[in-house]
């Protein structure tokens, strides 16, 4: 049975709701009269699907029953009743974060709308809770290891299977999907935690040969190897003891490699011949984050490593490379999005540092780093547009590498003198001053 609360001290409200949806027999619905009873209802009845919630409300908010269901219950659907946007009212910032969750509808509604909403998720929740996310590329990987039905996401509420357990896993069905850009498939979610599992192991041997690796280049396509792995493993299965072991490993051997790095050269040679965006970013930003801590010497080994992590986890929630690669929302590519993906370009800094909360690996400071990647000197940043005076050194370092990095990597055509002209005019003021200056002198280095 699929249940749904409705919370409004309105009892009119409350009715409407129970003329609704009364004579659907498949849902169980409940009803709460203030925001506190419906935190102390979710308590108790932790599989409730779909909530309905009002904002203004004298006995806990709307904005209290959402920030307690998206900290208890974070799979749990979450709409909002109100007659004013989600984005003017305290509590949902990051609202539009998770839009598979979290939507909102205005009052006056329609019981179309309500009905429309409760089929589709409960229709959802049937449909795809066995299911687990997972790259069409891995999956190749484990042919003739791990038989597993695959599937793929044709529709928002739609799967077909494409390959069948009991069949040899043929290779061109899913190079057909991976061509059409088609990069993820399903799988029950036994088979996507082995296949994790063996993948795990795969990265903790692929770790170990990065120290035995004496070719700079190979070396380099171990380190950038080892962190697509950890990054897949984390967005397929969050967090356990053993991957976040391998994890804290991929830092350390990445932060050895960038020891022995000559130049920028270097490492932009070795990217020229990877596809992946998002870790070759991760990597470049790690690359001029060090340099720049270096140069301010600010280098304890404990501040390099919060600086490392911060730079090659700061994307971990996004799945998008084309998403990944706007820094700024006044990028003609952040202009060119849909509305939705602009949600998702503004809340990934927020998502990121919310996926890695969970541990303590990923300390308050790095979780502060990662949540200010897109901020800016202007205040004009995101998601939290906070005052330039507000950002700590450390952000300022990490803010200026994430965003050279992008632009070293998507404009080849560009002189790194032009860029850094270009970065004048942003960085080379206020609190950023010193850190733009010393990004002049780590820059001098890698040009001559
Ligand atoms: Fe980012």
């Amino acid at each position: 049975m699929f249940k749904v609360l409705v919370v409004d001290d309105e009892p009119q409200i409350r009715e409407v709701f129970e003329l609704i949806l009364e004579a659907n027999d498949s849902i169980e619905v409940f009803f709460a009269a203030s925001g506190n009873l419906a935190i102390q209802l979710l308590q108790e009845q932790k599989d409730v699907g779909l909530i309905f919630c009002d904002y203004r409300m004298d006995d806990g908010s709307g904005g209290d029953v959402f920030k307690w269901v998206s900290e208890n219950l974070p799979q749990t659907c979450f709409t909002l009743v109100s007659t004013y946007e989600p984005n003017r009212l305290e509590g949902f910032e990051n609202f539009y974060s998770r839009p598979e969750l979290y939507q909102y509808i205005s009052k006056p509604f329609s019981a179309e709308k309500i009905l429309k909403m409760v089929s589709d998720k409960s229709a959802n929740s049937e449909k795809f809770s066995e299911y687990a996310r997972i790259k069409l590329n891995t999956i190749l990987t484990f042919r003739g290891k791990i038989k597993a039905d695959v599937f793929v996401k044709i529709h928002e509420d739609k799967m077909v299977k494409i390959i069948d357990a009991h069949d040899d896993l043929d290779q061109d069905i899913l190079q057909r999907y991976i061509d059409k850009s088609m990069h993820w498939g399903y799988v029950f979610h036994d088979k996507a935690q082995a296949m994790m599992k063996t993948k795990l192991g795969e990265t903790d041997t692929l770790i170990q040969k990065i120290k035995t690796e004496i070719k700079f280049e190979d070396k380099g396509n171990l380190v950038l190897d080892a962190l697509d792995n950890v990054r897949e493993i984390i967005q397929t299965q969050g967090f356990n003891e053993a991957i976040l072991k391998t994890a804290d490993k991929s830092v350390i051997e990445t932060l050895q490699f960038l020891d022995q790095t000559k130049g920028l050269k270097d490492l932009l040679s070795l990217f020229s011949k990877r596809g992946s965006y998002i870790s070759n970013h991760g990597l470049l930003t790690a690359y001029f984050s060090n340099s720049l801590i270096q140069r301010l010497e600010w280098n304890t080994s404990e501040l390099r490593k919060k600086i490392a992590i911060a730079s090659l986890f700061q994307n971990i929630s996004l799945q998008s490379e084309e998403l990944a690669q706007i820094h700024s929302t006044i990028d003609d590519s952040f202009e060119e999005c849909s509305l939705q993906d602009q949600k998702i370009v503004i809340e990934h800094p927020r998502l990121s540092s919310e996926i890695l909360e969970a541990k303590e690996f990923f300390d308050s400071d790095v979780l502060n780093l990662i949540l200010n990647h897109h901020e800016s000197p202007y205040g004009n940043g995101f998601p939290r547009s906070i005052d330039s005076t507000l950002l700590s050194p450390i952000d300022g370092v990490i803010i200026l590498s994430s965003h050279l990095a992008k632009e070293v990597l998507l404009n080849h055509s560009k002189e790194l003198t032009v860029m850094v002209q270009d970065f004048n005019e942003i960085y080379n003021k206020g609190n950023f001053k010193k850190i733009y200056r010393a990004l002049l002198q780590v820059l001098m280095r890698d040009i001559s």
